[in-house]
């Protein structure tokens, strides 16, 4: 079986979406619903809806196999209300009972915590089915703004401020993190040093984001392939896969145990969904090969996943879950 707990919360499946492509109305989110995938995760919404950064904004080295992608949307999404209203979940979730996640994005931490109310309240008043909230601190398209998981007093803060509000301390609904991919020893350290001190409140983290900032070329344009930011976007697809399981390995040995991994970049295969995995992952999110490929992602990477822990002898994910053997 292929069954997990993220957060606490049970999943049929250990495979579901990230949070991007595919994830911005009722209608995509349904399909994923329909599908083998554990959970439900909406796209990164803001306080108001927005159109997001100026066309192209996209690109694709090899889509069939999601070799490598490279986005700068800059966040167009349909606004929070649109996420956490009944109409849209029932259409997302229907009657799949599966967990729906919401992600915020703000702009800053007020218009985070704006959002958090309006969340709140849905939930206290039993209007909307939402298990749990994903904060983006690690969106790397947005113009003038810095990603703030790279700046840990920032980071810090931002934590402070959201982990305090009664629909956290109160009423108990699990907060993920997702967060930026780190490349160097000191920086996990820092980041999973602040995550851990809001460890009441923060029971998951997802790693990774894109690599920001990476640069994409046009070679008979003699131009950036993507239009806004200079061309520089994030960097997704199997050229990631690397980096997201040195992040998951790493988060989930600093990480304290009642905060869960999720992992997520260049997930294309059963196979690598094993190996995040085997890395410490209880979940993984699966973004890029989702948006090249649809919702049909999710059946064939559990199918494939079930085959190869069939072969090894394997009957349940907790027996090879952060069992990565050493030298
Ligand atoms: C976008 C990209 C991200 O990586 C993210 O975390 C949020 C938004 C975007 O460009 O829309």
């Amino acid at each position: 079986s292929l069954k997990t707990k993220v957060a606490s919360i049970p999943l049929e499946t250990c495979v579901y979406n990230a949070s991007g492509p595919r994830t911005g109305s009722a209608q995509a989110l349904s399909r994923i619903s329909a599908s083998k995938a554990g959970a439900v995760l909406a796209k990164s919404a803001t306080l108001a809806s927005q159109t997001g950064n100026p066309l192209p904004r996209t690109w694709h080295h090899d889509a069939e196999e999601s070799h490598a992608s490279m986005n700068s949307e800059g966040l167009p999404n349909l606004g929070i209300e649109y996420y956490i209203k009944t109409e849209t979940i029932d259409e997302a979730i229907s009657d799949t009972g599966k967990p729906y996640f919401v992600s915020i994005s703000g702009k800053n931490t007020d218009d985070n915590m704006k959002m958090l109310d309006m969340i709140y309240e849905k939930i206290k008043t039993g209007e909307a089915r939402i298990a749990g909230v994903e904060l983006n601190l690690a969106c790397p398209n947005i113009i003038g703004k810095p990603i703030i998981a790279y700046d840990f007093e920032q980071m810090d803060s931002v934590l402070k401020s959201i982990c305090a509000m009664p629909m956290f301390t109160e009423a108990k609904i699990p907060l993920g993190v997702k967060m930026p991919p780190y490349f160097d020893g000191p920086h996990y350290d820092r980041a999973a040093a602040v995550l851990n001190k809001y460890s009441d409140v923060v029971k998951y983290v997802a790693s990774i984001n894109t690599i920001g900032n990476c640069l994409a070329i046009d070679t008979v344009a003699e131009m950036p392939a993507i239009r806004s930011k200079g061309g520089f976007a994030g960097l997704s697809g199997r050229a990631v896969k690397y980096t997201a399981l040195a992040n998951v390995k790493k988060m989930r040995e600093l990480l304290v145990d009642d905060i869960d991994v999720v992992g997520v970049g260049g997930v294309y295969t059963g196979e690598d969904a094993f190996e995040m995995i085997l890395c410490g992952a209880s979940a993984v999110q699966v973004g890029t090969c989702h948006w090249n490929e649809g919702p049909k992602c999710f059946d064939r990477i559990c199918k494939e996943l079930e085959d190869l822990m069939a072969k090894k002898g394997y009957s349940s994910i907790e027996d090879f879950k952060g069992k990565l053997k050493e030298w």
